[in-house]
C-alpha cells in the first residue's frame, strides 16, 4: 500500500520523505493557499523532493479552464499528476487529458457511482474522502468497500487513493480493505509512528543494558 502526504508544505514534505516510507503527495487548493510563494514553483520543488506522483488541482470549474489549467500543472514536472472534481466538464476534462497521456486524480467523491464515472473516463486515481462522509454521520469506509468491489469485477486499472484520513485507524481499514493508497496530512502520519509500548520498551532495554555496563565496570 502506498502512502501520500496531504500537504503544501515543503519542510513538512523534506521531514517525512528522509524517512523513506513516502511515495507521493496530494495537495488541493485550500492546502496551497497556505503557503507563501508561487504554487508552480512550491510543486516543482515537491516534485524533486518526492519522485513520486504529486496532485495540483485545478481551479478553473468549465471544461475548456480545466484544460487549460491541466496542460500548465502537467507541464510543471513529469511527476505531476493533474486533479480535477468530480462535476460533468470534471469527468470531461478527466477523459481529454488522460487521452493525452496526462495522469488525471478525481478528487471530490462522495460515492460508488462516482466513482464508476471516473475509472470509465480513464483517470489514474480515484479520491473519495472517508474523514468528510464521516463528518456527516455515514461511514467513509463503506465507500472504500464498494469502489475496491466495483473495480475489481471490471479490472480498472484506475488506483484507489483514500483521502481525508483523519487518524491512523483511516489507514489501517484502508490497507485491510486493499485499498492501492491512503494520503493523510503529516500530523497523521506522526501517530502512526506512536506506541507507548514502545517508548517503555526502548527505555527498559536501555536501563538494562547501562546497569550491566556500571556492574561490569
Ligand atoms: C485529498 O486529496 C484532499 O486534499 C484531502 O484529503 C482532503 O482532506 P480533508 O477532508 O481533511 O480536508
Amino acid at each position: 500500500m502506498k502512502l501520500f502526504v496531504d500537504t503544501g508544505s515543503i519542510k513538512d514534505i523534506e521531514s517525512i520523505a528522509a524517512l523513506g516510507i513516502l511515495d507521493g503527495v496530494t495537495t488541493n487548493p485550500s492546502l496551497l493557499a497556505k503557503e507563501p510563494g508561487d504554487f508552480r514553483q512550491n510543486l516543482k520543488r515537491i516534485c524533486e523532493i518526492v519522485k513520486g506522483p504529486v496532485s495540483g488541482e485545478v481551479t478553473a470549474t468549465d471544461f475548456a479552464g480545466m484544460l487549460q489549467q491541466g496542460h500548465d500543472i502537467a507541464k510543471i514536472d513529469a511527476h505531476m499528476v493533474v486533479k480535477v472534481p468530480l462535476t460533468r466538464d470534471g469527468i470531461r476534462a478527466c477523459k481529454a487529458l488522460s487521452g493525452e497521456g496526462i495522469r488525471v486524480n478525481v478528487t471530490l467523491c462522495f460515492s460508488a457511482a462516482q466513482a464508476l464515472l471516473a475509472a470509465k473516463a480513464g483517470a489514474s486515481f480515484i479520491s473519495p474522502f472517508v474523514g468528510r462522509l464521516d463528518d456527516i454521520a455515514t461511514n467513509g469506509m463503506e465507500l472504500i468497500r464498494e469502489i475496491v468491489a466495483i473495480y475489481g469485477n471490471y479490472e480498472f486499472t484506475t488506483e484507489i487513493l483514500v483521502a481525508s484520513c483523519r487518524h491512523p485507524i483511516h489507514i489501517v481499514e484502508a490497507a485491510k480493505l486493499g485499498a492501492d493508497i491512503a494520503t493523510c496530512p503529516p500530523a497523521v502520519i506522526e501517530q502512526m509512528f506512536n506506541h507507548p509500548l514502545t517508548n517503555i520498551g526502548l527505555e527498559k532495554f536501555l536501563k538494562d543494558w547501562e546497569k550491566a555496563q556500571a556492574v561490569k565496570a
